[in-house]
């Protein structure tokens, strides 16, 4: 990434989210410092990870109306059309002890923060995908980098569906929108908000070494205990029922022989 030229500047950040934001910024932590708008960029991780590369205070957020070129986990598209989602990213550096559990502290940041702007009640499966019933709404991609001084740092992104669009075909039956849900129109700043606020909490448990906090919130919103998943290890499919996450943020499933701690990769529900 070094090197790529930065989309030229900012623009004004809409009244939209620039209302909801001020009335909260005593409850955003390190996420109220800088918040940069654009229409419309290629990925607002690859914006992000520019600006970490040359220092960017920890906490910016770079949240964009569109993606052109936006993108998931195990290199998948993220559908980024404008106005339909919220597309955000932002730079942090955690300390050691806290980034085994950052992706999932992200997943249940989102999901809290859905709760408190529209009432919903997001479940997570495994290891941050939130979804409502059986389809996903939200989902993080985080990345990791360093500085050119050589400090380390996450790139969280955060894309949440909040109007009906046409996603891809592969996952269309399996996604849904806020919108379809509540059946009415979302507040994206209020959502984007409670989404900062929740983050700027969870991040501050594992950094401040209550990680046990952020392990309980995500059993208590799981969605996939007592299910039965599938997941690739050494080339092979396993199965088993899922049952837990253990303190270090691995999915504890039952299987013939016994109990397997999957630890990355990609679980499907059977
Ligand atoms: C996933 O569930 O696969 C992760 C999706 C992450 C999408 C967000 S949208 C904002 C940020 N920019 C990207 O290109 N991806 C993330």
């Amino acid at each position: 990434m070094t090197g790529t030229a930065l989309p030229p500047f900012p623009f004004p950040l809409p009244t939209e989210f620039s209302e909801p934001l001020s009335r909260a910024l005593h409850r955003l932590g390190p996420f109220a410092c800088r918040i940069m708008w654009y229409p419309e960029v290629t990925s607002t991780n690859d914006v992000a990870a520019m600006l970490a590369e040359r220092g960017v205070e920890e906490g910016c957020v770079i949240l964009a109306n569109a993606q052109t070129a936006g993108r998931g986990r195990h290199g998948r598209t993220w559908t980024s059309p404008p106005g339909a989602g919220l597309y955000l990213s932002t730079v942090v550096r955690p300390r050691q002890h806290a980034v085994p559990l950052l992706t999932l502290a992200a997943g249940l940041a989102v999901a809290e923060g859905v709760y408190a702007a529209t009432g919903l009640e997001p479940r997570l499966k495994w290891p941050n995908d939130v979804y409502l019933g059986d389809c996903k709404v939200a989902g993080i991609l985080a990345e990791a980098g360093s500085s050119d001084g050589g400090v380390p740092h996450v790139i969280l992104g955060v894309g949440i569906n909040v109007q009906a669009t046409a996603y891809p075909r592969d996952i269309a039956a399996s996604a849904t929108c806020l919108e379809t849900e509540l059946g009415r129109p979302t507040d994206r700043g209020l959502l984007m908000t409670e989404c900062l606020a929740a983050l700027a909490l969870r991040y501050a448990d594992l950094q401040d070494g209550r990680s046990g906090s952020v392990v309980q919130g995500w059993r208590q919103r799981a969605a996939v205990f007592g299910r039965t998943v599938e997941w690739d290890a050494g080339g092979q499919c396993q199965r088993g029922i899922a049952e837990n996450l253990d303190e270090t943020g691995a999915l504890l499933v039952r299987t013939d022989h016994g109990v397997d701690r999957v630890i990355s990769g990609e679980v499907r529900w059977i």
